[in-house]
């Protein structure tokens, strides 16, 4: 942008307009008419676009928006309605609650995303959505310890191997893992939160092992206080997740993994507000009746507990390349990365 390119200045200093410093088109554009000409225009303004990917990505998009609104021939009432709840989708946005990856989320867009950037592969662990509720605060926490403190819900015990797509043992693997307690609040929907809980961060050990102390997930519902919650009451739709644990894996060359785990016989599995659960990461939890090992496991009360055993497999950066690369050769155009 132009160093005066700015549109508002006290009254008592003088300054000129300026344009953004691009000159107009060596083409003069038809006058619009009629509305394909108003179509026609802006996709041959697009083709200025340096950026074939960029160039591609716009052009699209507004071919796809334009023949939104001519097919439903949308009103004028309509349209101002809609851009009424974008500004809204907007304002209710703070730094820590996100109404924008939400209104995505609910339209299946994030999910998608995820499935067309993540598809299955080679036995790998597959992927789900990261949600609005990771933090970066989480503390570490050591193999075996708790991410919940007591009284969060009913105990559970989480353990698994990680392992590369040549089934090689991954040590070091940076794990994130969290969330809700029993009532079916993350910590940071609590204004008294003074310290994360219910979260945690972990490594790896040399032989992939990773394993910690949680809480019982409980299905919960998403934010419903804002626009995106109003505009599922006017689609009847209901706002809930089933219950899930989330974790994300990280390590030097392997792809990162964002992924949740949701268990079986939740009443909203096959309906997940969000689209986030696929086969593959639904998983039983075994009931354990053993106070012993209860409390040799460190649980205070030593009762029952559940217990999830989850092996995970990362693919490699070089893998996860691969797939993109597949990806682009479908579209014809490589990644726009500016
Ligand atoms: C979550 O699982 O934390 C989540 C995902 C999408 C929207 C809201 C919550
Ligand atoms: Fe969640």
């Amino acid at each position: 942008m132009p160093a005066d390119a700015q549109t508002t200045f006290p009254q008592d200093e003088v300054h000129h307009a300026v344009s953004n410093g691009i000159g107009a088109p060596e083409f003069n554009l038809p006058l619009p008419d009629r509305p394909e000409i108003i179509t026609a225009n802006i996709l041959k303004l697009l083709e200025q676009a340096h950026d074939p990917r960029l160039r591609f990505l716009l052009k699209t998009l507004t071919r796809h928006m334009h023949q939104f609104i001519t097919e439903t021939s949308l009103t004028t009432d309509e349209w101002m309605k809609a851009i009424e709840f974008l500004t809204r989708v907007g304002q209710t946005c703070t730094p820590i609650r996100q109404e924008t990856i939400l209104l995505s989320d609910v339209f299946g867009i994030s999910a998608l995303v995820d499935a067309i950037n993540n598809p299955p592969a080679a036995g790998a662990t597959e992927s789900s959505v990261l949600g609005p509720f990771f933090t970066e605060d989480a503390a570490d926490v050591e193999l075996g310890h708790s991410i919940a403190s007591e009284g969060k819900g009913e105990y559970m015990f989480v353990e698994g191997t990680v392992k590369g797509t040549d089934g090689k043992p991954i040590p070091n693997v940076t794990i994130d893992t969290w969330e809700t307690d029993d009532h079916g609040f993350y910590d940071t929907q609590y204004t008294s939160r003074e310290a994360p809980d219910c979260r945690g961060r972990l490594r790896t050990d040399s032989e992939g092992r990773y394993s910690y102390r949680a809480v019982v997930p409980v299905p919960y519902p998403i934010p419903g206080d804002g626009p995106v919650g109003e505009m599922l009451l006017n689609m009847r739709r209901h706002n809930m997740r089933p219950a899930h644990l989330h974790m994300m894996f990280e390590a030097p060359g392997y792809a990162k993994l964002v992924t949740a785990f949701y268990p079986a016989g939740d009443e909203f599995i096959q309906s997940d507000a969000v689209f986030g659960v696929k086969k593959s990461l639904v998983v039983n939890l075994e009931q354990v009746n053993d106070p012993e090992r209860a409390k040799a496991l460190g649980f205070k009360r030593a009762e029952g507990f559940k217990y999830l055993r989850k092996d995970i497999v990362m693919r490699t950066e070089a893998e996860a390349r691969e797939t993109r690369t597949q990806i682009d050769e479908k579209t014809g155009l490589p990644l726009f990365d500016d």
